[in-house]
Parts: structure tokens; sequence; C-alpha cells
């Protein structure tokens, strides 16, 4: 009797079993996933926001991507894990973020020019936590543009709401094309050239060159067209006793791309003057922590590097990233940034600044901004 009695319970009995085992399941995936899963992460993310100047809505952040992970890593740079300022680096955050993470277009290019000083600026500024930067040269807008706007979209660094995503290609200042189709992709992006003496830029450009093809003739044989290789002066004759050394050959690439006026032009007919940035490279050496800054202002982002980033490094002769915590290894820019140059003769220098004089003027004027070159 007793027994048919329990058999008769048992259907409910199991019922409440069920019951209290699936509320117990729920109270456990609500434990786990509040003291949990994302527990570090949060901390982090609120550590990182509280640091950055664009603070975001916890409903944002949930739906929003906090990966700092960049597989784009490029050769100059070791890949810390804490920076400088002890915060966790932009590069150095757990995989638990990554879902909340997205690929965004950029907000801001670095577009020019070649051996300004564009590297050295893309890693500095890497180290502010609301830029995520694009390690490698994507060169969508001269080379990869019939690849699409989704091509150029996944190899973005993933970004939260409020990141400024950021990538840098110098060929963009000087490509016709580029200007238009930068437009086109957002006419709001913010554009960055680093500007630096055409002339020193010309020898450095040259002297990339050199190293790559080691038997390209000589700079002044390039750089002027009365003058070929090897047409030396005569015994204890100068360049200069014999007056002149030629023609600047501005079609020569390392020549033409220092008219920056010309370049700059093109770009001012489709944007307007104040969404553009100019850096000098000169004083990106000189003082890098106040030209960061000015580009941190620009980018509408509060000035989180400064001074206390840098040191001068006399080997180098260079500044250079303080070691990020837990590195031993302060943070140089690599060999092929900062080397030694070509001996150039001291006339064809001379007579490239004459050449160059006017361009340069024009270029300030554009610029509302005298970079002191001659
Ligand atoms: P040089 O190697 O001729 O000195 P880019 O990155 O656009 O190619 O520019 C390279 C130039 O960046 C270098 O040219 C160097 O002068 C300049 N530069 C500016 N800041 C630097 C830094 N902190 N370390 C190394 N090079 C730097």
């Amino acid at each position: 009797m007793a027994v048919s009695h329990h058999l008769k319970d048992f259907p409910r009995l199991s019922q409440k079993l069920l019951f209290t085992f699936s509320l117990a399941v729920v109270f456990a995936s609500f434990y786990f996933i509040l003291s949990g899963c994302c527990d570090t992460g949060l901390n982090d993310t609120a550590r990182h926001l509280k640091q950055s100047s664009q603070v975001l809505r916890w409903t944002e952040l949930n739906s929003k991507n906090t990966s700092f992970g960049n597989k784009d890593l490029i050769d100059v740079r070791a890949t810390p894990t804490v920076s400088i300022t002890g915060e966790p680096s932009v590069h150095g955050v757990t995989p638990n973020k990554e879902w909340t993470a997205t690929r965004r277009l950029p907000q801001a290019i670095i577009i020019g020019v070649k051996k300004g000083g564009t590297r050295a600026l893309l890693e500095f500024l890497r180290l502010h936590p609301d830029i995520r930067a694009l390690g490698s040269e994507p060169h969508f807008f001269d080379r990869n543009y019939a690849r699409g706007l989704n091509w150029y979209r996944s190899l973005m660094p993933r970004a939260l709401e409020g990141q400024v995503v950021l990538e840098k290609t110098p060929r963009y200042f000087v490509t016709s094309e580029s200007p238009a189709r930068v437009w086109s992709m957002s006419p709001g992006v913010k554009l960055i050239v680093v500007v630096r003496d055409p002339v020193t830029r010309a020898v450095s450009d040259y002297t990339q060159i050199l190293s790559k093809t080691p038997r390209v003739p000589g700079f002044e044989a390039l750089a002027f067209r009365n003058r070929t290789e090897g047409e030396e002066p005569r015994r204890g004759e100068t360049e200069e006793a014999r007056g002149e050394i030629g023609e600047v050959d501005s079609h020569w690439s390392p020549i033409w791309i220092g008219l920056y006026a010309q370049h700059l032009e093109r770009w001012l007919a489709w944007f307007p003057r104040a969404q553009i940035h100019l850096v000098s490279g000169e004083k990106l050496i000189s003082d890098p922590a106040g030209e960061v800054g000015k580009v941190q202002d620009f980018l509408g982002l509060q000035r989180i590097i400064t001074d206390k980033h840098f040191y001068f490094n006399k080997t180098k002769g260079f500044p250079c990233l303080k070691k990020p915590e837990g590195s031993s290894q302060p943070h140089c820019l690599g060999r092929t940034k900062g080397r030694p140059h070509v001996q150039i003769h001291p006339q064809a220098l001379h007579s490239l600044k004459l050449f160059y004089r006017p361009h340069n003027q024009r270029f300030y004027q554009m610029a509302g901004q005298d970079f002191g070159w001659y």
C-alpha cells in the first residue's frame, strides 16, 4: 500500500526535483557571469576607461569591443604587456575581451610623408589607450583599392566605441586618387601629415633606396638633370668651381615627394584645412611629447602621452620610449629609422635648398604655419 502511494507521488516529486535543479543551474550561471568570467574583464576595462578621455557607459561597454590584441605588429617594437603608465597596455589585454570588439574603418589616417617620421609618430600614438593603430601599412587607397572597403576594414585592429582607429600609409599623400577615395569612405576622417625639410627628406629617401639597391647611381646624378653618374669634376676642380651642377629633376621621386604644396593642394580640394593636421618632423625629434600632444588634441583625446614616456637615447641619437614595465628593454625604433645619411655634395644641397624655397613658402601659406626650413 505504502509502496503504491510513493509510486503515485513519483511524477510530482521528479517535477519538483527538476524545477529545483533548473533554478540551481540558473543561479549558478548568474553567479559565474557576475563574479567569475567577466569580473577581470570589467575591472580592466573600467580602469582603462577611467584613464581614457572618452568614458563609455556600461551598457555601451557590454555591447562593444575591448580587444587590444594586434596581429599587425611591426619589426621595430617589442610588444609590451604592460604600458609605461603601469596600466594594461593596448597590446596586453586578455583575449576574453575580444568578443566585445569590432573592426571599424579608420577615423584617422597618417597620410604622409614618406621619411617624415611617420613610424615614430604611429609608435608614439600607440601608447594612448584610446588609439587602436594598425601596425603595417595597408596601402588601400593607392594600391589595394579594388579589394574594397570590407577588405580594408578587416585589416583594422578591433576597437571599442570611442577609441580612434588609426592607420598610416605615407604614399597616400602623393597619390592623386587618394583624396577623393578617402573622402568617399568618410568625409569626416582626420588626416595627419608629418612633414620634414624636403632636402633632408630627399637624402633620407635616397639613403633608403641605396640600402635596398646598392648599385643605384649617386644622389647628385639622380637629383640633377644635366649630370650623369661618372661625370666627376675634373681633377682639382670642384663642382662649385664649375659653377653649376645642373637643373633639379623634380620628377625624381625623392625630389617630387618634397613638393608639399603641390600635394597638399590636392587634399585641400576635398578636405577643409582644419581636418588636416601637420606635424613637424623636426619637432617630433626635438620635442616628441609636445608634437604628440598636439596630435592628441587634434584627435579629441586627452593628453595621456607626455614627457614622461620619452627619453633621449644618446647612442641612437633619437628620442625613444622609456622601458615598459615588465621589460628590461627600452624601446627605440629599428635600424632603418634614424640611420646615418649618405654624404651629399654641399653644392647639391645648396641647389636643392634654392629649388625648394618657393615651394616651401607656398606650403607655409597654405598650411598657415612656418616650419622654418630654408
Ligand atoms: P632617417 O632614417 O633618415 O633619419 P618614416 O618613418 O616616415 O619613414 O621616417 C623615418 C624618419 O623618422 C627617420 O629618418 C628619422 O629621422 C625620423 N624619426 C623621427 N623620430 C624618430 C625616432 N624617435 N627614432 C628614429 N627615427 C625618428
